[in-house]
Formats: C-alpha cells, structure tokens, sequence
C-alpha cells in the first residue's frame, strides 16, 4: 500500500569566492554551490496552499496564502512557486522548508528557497522541470526578493560547483574546474542595510575617486584569476592567501563592518589558511579556508558569539 503522497527537493547555499563587487563594474567573480543548503517537503493539507519555514526569526514563520496571512514578499514568491508547476492560492498543498543554511546573509538563501521549493513541487505534482524552466522559474521567484538579480546565485545553486561570472562576456558564466572540494568555516552576523545600499555605497565612494578603485577593482580580478587557478590544482595555502588579499580590498571598497573584521580575525588567528567577508559585506557571512577540519576556526567564532557552522564548496 502508498503511504500518503509527497514531494520532495533540495538545492544548496552559494558563496561568493572572489570578486564580489568588483563584479559590477565588469570585472570576473567566482561563485560556488555550498555543502548545505535547502530542503522543501510538500503535502497534501485541507484549505489552501501553506508554507511553513520554522527556522524563520525566532518563532518561524507560516504563510496562508488563502487568508492572505504571512510576510508579503516571501507570500509573493511562494505564488509565482505554486504557478510554475500550474497550482495556485486555493491547492491544497503544504510546504515545510528546512535546512542549516543562514537565511539573509548573502550564502543565497532566496535562491535556494526558490529551487528547493520549485523542486519539491514539481515532484509532488508529477511535474518534470527541465533545467531551462526551472532557471526563468527561480528567476521569477528571486526577483520579488532581490528586484533585478544578476542571475549568479540561482545559476550556482541549480547547477552546484564552481562557476566563473563575468556580465559583458559571453557565454557569461563559465564552469571553473575544482580539483577537490574546498574546507571551509562559514561565520555569520546580521547585515546592516541590503545589498543594494551596500552596492549603492561603492558606486558613491566610486564616483568620488574612481582611479583608485578602478586599480582597486584591477586588483580583485588579478586575484580572481590567480584563485581560479589556485581552485584548479586544489592549492588551498594560495587560496588563503588569496582570501585575505581579496579581503584587504573589499575593506578598501568601504563593505567590511567592525563585526566582519572581527570573524576574519578569529578565524586567522584560530588556524585557518585565510578568511574573506563573502557577498555584499556590511555584515553577513565571512568565510575561511580550513583544511585541517576547521573546529578550532568553529569553536573561536561560536564562543564570540557569532553563528557559524563547517562545510565545502565547489563540490
Ligand atoms: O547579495 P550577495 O551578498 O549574495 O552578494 C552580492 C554580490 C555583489 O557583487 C555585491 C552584488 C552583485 O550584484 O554582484
């Protein structure tokens, strides 16, 4: 006998390895899929589709699209989710979304949301979502988080691995081969303000001086591309050192907060190989390399006070 009908999918977190910001203004950016991620379970339910993420806040978060109850944005995208795979408000579907990625802070939690969920129900309806689909799909759901996304975070989180950005090439995203995944300690703070501000605030610092930050941005791309290679033949004593390098400019570009310098501290003076705030800065996640296990790295920035959990990426 079937037990009652379920659905299921996954899709993991995404880290900004080199050449955030930078990214903007046309220079190269290598962004990998996470070891952790998202997992959405879909069930039947009487009255109307629901989504539940318990993790949310401190006492989780619940949408009833049918009383219109829930945050408005993640209600939104939940409805373009339901009308992907041809469902609506009134379905009777459940969704629970789980998972230990960090929600909000720059590791692509809202693409994740949108693949996990996207999977999940299309498996529970039977529905086979090519890859093609499941992209314009996510898309549609990211931008009512992020309004005009460049597509980096939900391209890494539907196709995993390590990919090479870069906005006025073509093609614009390029696999970037990893010789092994990459041990990783992932700290994280609240962010102060959105990536927008956070952007926002390069482009004024920018225009004020924009030769230097033009040498700046120069800079991150030359250590995008010597980390490249450095993921390539697995060197992971380069890539630290490429880490701080990336980090010192992102600091220069004004993106690192107090609480940022403080996890990259931590984590340096606890072991590991280097450490790089990762995304728009201003808080958010910092991430450092740790090939011999990372707990010391773990174990410095939990008794801080800051979240902070042992994963890979590129795999
Ligand atoms: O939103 P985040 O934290 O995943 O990172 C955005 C990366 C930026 O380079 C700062 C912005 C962008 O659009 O590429």
């Amino acid at each position: 006998m079937s037990g009652p009908r379920l659905g299921t999918g996954a899709a993991p977190g995404k880290l900004v390895l080199f050449g955030e910001h930078a990214v903007v203004y046309g220079r190269p950016a290598v962004a990998a899929g996470l070891g952790c991620g998202l997992g959405a379970t879909v069930e039947a339910n009487q009255g109307g589709a629901t989504l539940s993420i318990p993790r949310w806040g401190k006492s989780g978060l619940v949408v009833r699209l049918a009383e219109d109850r829930g945050i408005e944005a993640v209600a939104r995208a939940f409805r373009i989710a339901l009308q992907v795979v041809g469902l609506d408000a009134e379905s009777p579907v459940h969704v629970t979304l789980a998972g230990r990625l960090p929600l909000g802070v720059g590791l692509g939690s809202s693409a994740a949301f949108a693949v996990s969920v996207l999977r999940g129900l299309a498996d529970y309806q039977g529905v086979e979502l090519s890859i093609g689909e499941l992209m314009d799909g996510a898309q549609a759901v990211e931008q009512v988080f992020h309004g005009n996304p460049s597509g980096m975070d939900h391209t890494v989180v539907t196709h995993g691995g390590c990919l090479r950005f870069q906005r006025d090439q073509s093609p614009i995203f390029r696999p970037v081969e990893c010789a092994e995944p990459v041990p990783v300690v992932i700290a994280s703070t609240p962010r102060q303000g959105t990536t927008r501000e956070a952007v926002d605030g390069v482009r004024a610092r920018y225009e004020a001086q924009p030769g230097p930050f033009e040498r700046l941005f120069d800079t991150i791309a030359e250590i995008t591309e010597a980390g490249i290679e450095a993921l390539a033949v697995g060197d992971f004593g380069a890539l630290g050192r490429l880490f701080d390098l990336n980090h010192g400019c992102l600091n220069a570009c004004g993106v690192s907060s107090v609480k940022n310098e403080r996890m990259v501290n931590l984590a340096r003076d606890a072991g590991a190989l280097g450490a790089k705030l990762t995304g728009a800065g201003c808080g958010g996640a910092v991430v450092a390399i740790t090939p011999d296990g990372g707990q010391a790295v773990e174990r410095a920035l939990l008794e801080a006070g800051f979240a902070a959990f042992q994963t890979v990426v590129g795999a």
